[in-house]
């Protein structure tokens, strides 16, 4: 389903972003030491080289923190002006409570709403979309959106096919009421397939497998991942969701001063990027020093443009996401 935002009253602006990585960066050197991978291979197939990675007691509750903190201290503002907390996440602390509900608490946003969002990879970008419309239709003045990951947590490190892609980390955006209509979320996607679940999931019990996983030798409580699947996925996804968004808001990828993809794989994001015929500079990567931080990488990816002073009042702005479920999404901002 794609919506345009004509019928809404009021204007929305991203009034400030923060991202937080865990200290401790380890190098695919570091990782060719602990299992049967190389330098090489994860660089040619994936294009990573490093990524953050938590050290044991740090949760996504922390960097979910960090982040948002981060963030309203760029927006100037209170934590105890928030409206709404969202957090983006596959790895939340526990399934209840929400880790939004602490995070809310241990920032002093009490009594604000609070709950994760669990889209995958899409995560942030479901929850910038979700937020706009609460933003929009006059009812919240000021919504906070974290995307925050402790993959390291769930990936299995005995598997060198999925735990050299994956990273920790967290970003986050406030969105904030503001007069002026013509800023906000111009065009906004969401979608799923719930029958291809199988490309990447994270199995409790043997009751979770698919019905075709016999002989199953992973470890239960990690990523599961068919990665060519994965990869044919996200190529033709990540395309053509660019390309409907910019056809269905009436604008061309010209008027687009940046778009920010998740950062999936190096290979992915240059074959997307070469087809659409974007200059590197309006089409951010940064996947070589965080690795897929699923939920975290676009408002990381987000927060480095800003703070680097690459946007602009006016701007416009196309956030992408696509991951497990399968789920993908598309947020299109005039900022
Ligand atoms: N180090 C060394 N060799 C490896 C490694 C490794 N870390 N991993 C796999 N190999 C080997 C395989 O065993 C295989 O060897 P074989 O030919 O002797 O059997 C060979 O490399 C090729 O393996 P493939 O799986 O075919 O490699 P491919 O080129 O498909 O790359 C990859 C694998 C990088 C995982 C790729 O499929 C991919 O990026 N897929 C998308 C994954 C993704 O983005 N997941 C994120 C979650 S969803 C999302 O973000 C959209």
């Amino acid at each position: 389903m794609t919506h345009s935002a004509g019928a809404f009253p009021g204007g929305v602006c991203l009034s400030g972003t923060g991202m937080s990585v865990p200290q401790r960066v380890v190098t695919n050197a570091e990782l060719a030491q602990r299992i049967d991978t190389s330098d090489a291979w994860i660089t040619q197939r994936t294009g990573i080289r490093s990524r953050h990675l938590v050290e044991e007691g740090t949760t996504v509750r922390h960097l979910a923190i960090d982040a948002v903190r981060a963030a309203l201290e760029d927006a100037s503002l209170a934590a105890d002006e928030l409206d709404f907390l969202m957090v983006a996440t596959l790895t939340p602390e526990m399934c209840c409570p929400a880790t939004a509900t602490r995070v809310t608490a241990e920032i002093g946003a009490t009594p604000a709403g609070a709950m994760d969002l669990s889209a995958a990879c899409s995560g942030f970008v479901y929850g910038m979309n979700l937020a706009a419309a609460l933003v929009q239709t006059g009812q919240y003045r000021h919504v906070a959106v974290i995307g925050a990951e402790v993959l390291s947590s769930i990936v299995d490190w005995n598997d060198r096919r999925t735990c050299v892609l994956f990273g920790d980390g967290a970003g986050a955006a406030i969105l904030s009421a503001c007069p002026d209509k013509n800023r906000g979320c111009l065009h906004q996607s969401m979608a799923s397939d719930g029958g291809s679940w199988k490309m990447l999931y994270c199995p409790r019990t043997e009751a979770d497998l698919p019905p075709d996983a016999n002989g199953f030798t992973g470890a239960y409580e990690t990523l599961q991942m068919n990665g060519r699947e994965v990869y044919k996925f996200a190529v033709s996804t990540l395309l053509e969701t660019i390309r409907q968004c910019v056809r269905d808001a009436g604008i061309t990828l010209d008027d687009v001063a940046m778009v920010i993809p998740h950062q999936s794989n190096q290979r992915i994001l240059e074959s997307t990027r070469e087809k659409l015929g974007l200059p590197p500079e309006r089409f951010y990567t940064n996947i070589e020093r965080y690795g897929n931080t699923s939920a975290a990488s676009v408002p990381i990816c987000l927060d480095e443009i800003r703070k680097a002073g690459r946007l602009h009042p006016g701007d416009l702005v196309l956030m992408v996401g696509l991951g497990g479920g399968l789920t993908w999404a598309a947020s299109l901002w005039r900022l």
